[in-house]
């Protein structure tokens, strides 16, 4: 049998393999993607962790969870209210897995439409040859002119207690629990221990926080998470931070976490479940790095070149394999650059200009610098504030908690960071991206019109604030 030849194989389809595919396939290459992902009947399921267990499992149970809990205590505000409200977990997951599966679906669509082939199985390199590559897909032996490596990414478990996905719970366990469990554990403050913890706690568990680290949200702007700490703390996540985790053992009551406190006392936290969301490292297992030499890092992460170029020609890695943020649009972004660069075209990524979200409630977006690099970095700067409490379109909303925050060049007045918490951060931060990617300034986006009543007044005033000239606070 002869071996397919392709011009491009992409190994892995999450967000960045299936995105540089697609570019791929759309610039005229010949172009084949292999990914491993199987779903509950050990087919495939395109769209690795973001589509399967992460970004969109992740979003659809804030969604159904933010509804139980509105229903609950926020609606009465507006009159309406419902006796014997319920939640019926089993039915939540599984309206999640139908969101899941679209969103394969999707991208299935999407290949047949760019002629991308798909390989399900795993994919490796074999060797160097005649000038590319010859990998292994699944069974099949297949040859590439190039090849973009985006295998992503695992959850870091804590040293000696692996995940059993019944007790000890990954990312992947966290979004399967069959039932809101009445104590919950989360190792790690970080994104998924926010956004899982707001989801059970909003369907009644008690749950505990224990984060290595004395600041809470150390990457975030220290005004969003002073604000964000008050708000979780009201609503009743307990966040333990400066903790130290001891053992953790498991039986068939739960699970039971010995940890120092801050001051140094000895505790022991006892759970149903603990999901443990301490970081996630770079995946190349089984991807025959050496058999080729392809160059690793300390941390296991691809080493790339500011174009996402490894040691190796005609060898690209992009996404969470790769040093940076581990968000699908970087990786997207990425995916999209380099199938631009394998066109002969300059694809770019500016990773300043890449936003961040926590969908929590409130939701937390930023993009930019915050106030306490620009002071580590000795920039000149001002900032600007308005808070959602003075937005008519928050109150009609019924949620005026939190902030818009610019934070601008104190000279040339350039957009340096934009921080928000408050309601749709998610989607308001988009405007500042939109306007540090043109360089623009904080009185350009001040002399803006913007539609009234709208959550983006706030973003107005903000930039006005920068100036002094609020007009509604
Ligand atoms: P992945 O999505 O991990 O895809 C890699 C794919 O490659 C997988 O399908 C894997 O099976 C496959 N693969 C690996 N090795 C091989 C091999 N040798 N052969 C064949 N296939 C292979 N990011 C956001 O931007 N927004 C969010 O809201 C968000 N929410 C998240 C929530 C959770 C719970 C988690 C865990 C992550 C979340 N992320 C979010 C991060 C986001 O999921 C990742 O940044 C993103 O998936 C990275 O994309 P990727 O293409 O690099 O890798
Ligand atoms: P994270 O890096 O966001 O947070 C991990 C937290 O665990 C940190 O606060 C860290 O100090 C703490 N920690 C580490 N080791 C610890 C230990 N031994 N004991 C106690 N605390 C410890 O990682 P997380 O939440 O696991 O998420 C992984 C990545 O997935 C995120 O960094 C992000 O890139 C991505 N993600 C993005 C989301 C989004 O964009 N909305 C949602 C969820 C995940």
């Amino acid at each position: 049998m002869t071996t397919k030849q392709f011009d491009v194989v992409v190994i892995g389809g999450g967000p960045g393999g299936y995105i540089a595919a697609i570019r791929a396939a759309q610039l005229g290459m010949n172009v084949a993607c292999i990914d491993e992902w199987k779903n509950d009947k050990g087919g495939p399921a395109l769209g690795g962790t973001c589509t399967n267990v992460g970004c969109i499992p992740s979003k659809a149970l804030l969604q159904s969870s933010e509804h139980y809990e509105q229903l609950n205590h926020h609606f009465a505000d507006h009159g309406i209210t419902a006796d014997n409200v319920k939640i019926d977990v089993a039915k939540m997951l599984a309206r999640k897995d139908q969101v899941v599966k679209q969103n394969n679906d999707g991208i299935v669509y999407l290949f047949k439409k760019n002629k991308v082939t798909f390989f399900h199985g795993r994919g490796s390199f074999v060797a160097a040859k005649d000038g590319g590559y010859e990998l292994k897909a699944g069974e099949e032996t297949i040859a590439a002119k190039q090849v973009v490596i985006a295998t992503g990414s695992n959850a870091r478990a804590l040293p000696g207690v692996p995940f059993d996905e019944e007790h000890i719970l990954s990312n992947d366990g966290a979004l399967r629990v069959g039932a809101t469990p009445k104590k919950l554990g989360l190792i790690g403050a970080g994104v998924i221990g926010l956004e899982m913890g707001s989801v059970w706690r909003r369907l009644g568990a008690e749950v505990t926080v224990l984060e290595g680290l004395p600041a809470f949200l150390g990457a975030v702007d220290e005004s969003v998470a002073k604000e964000a700490a008050k708000v979780f703390k009201k609503q009743g996540l307990d966040i333990q931070l400066g903790v130290k985790v001891g053992e953790v053992k498991t039986s068939k009551k739960g699970v039971s976490v010995a940890y120092t406190d801050a001051k140094g006392e000895a505790k022991t936290l006892d759970v149903d479940k603990l999901i443990v969301s301490i970081g996630r490292v770079p995946n190349t297992i089984g991807l025959g790095a050496d058999a080729v030499g392809l160059k690793l890092d300390e941390r296991g992460a691809i080493v790339v070149d500011d174009d996402c170029k490894t040691n190796l020609p005609g060898v690209w890695a992009i996404g969470d394999v790769v040093r940076g943020p581990m968000l699908a649009h970087k990786a997207e972004e990425e995916g999209v650059a380099v199938a631009e660069r394998m066109a002969g075209q300059h694809g770019h990524v500016n990773f300043n200009t890449i936003p961040w979200v926590i969908y929590t409630s409130p939701e937390i977006a930023w993009v930019g610098k915050t106030e306490q690099q620009l002071k580590a970095e000795g920039v000149a700067y001002k900032a600007g504030q308005f808070p959602f409490l003075a937005n008519g379109r928050a109150r009609a909303l019924g949620d005026t908690t939190g902030f818009v925050k610019f934070l601008a060049h104190a000279t040339t007045d350039e957009i340096l960071g934009v921080h928000i918490i408050g309601p749709f951060a998610s989607e308001l931060i988009s405007e500042a991206v939109v306007a540090m990617e043109f360089k623009a300034s904080a009185e350009d986006i001040a002399r803006i019109c913007h539609a009234h009543p709208s959550l983006s007044e706030a973003t107005k005033e903000a930039a006005l604030a920068v100036d002094k000239r609020t007009l509604n606070f």
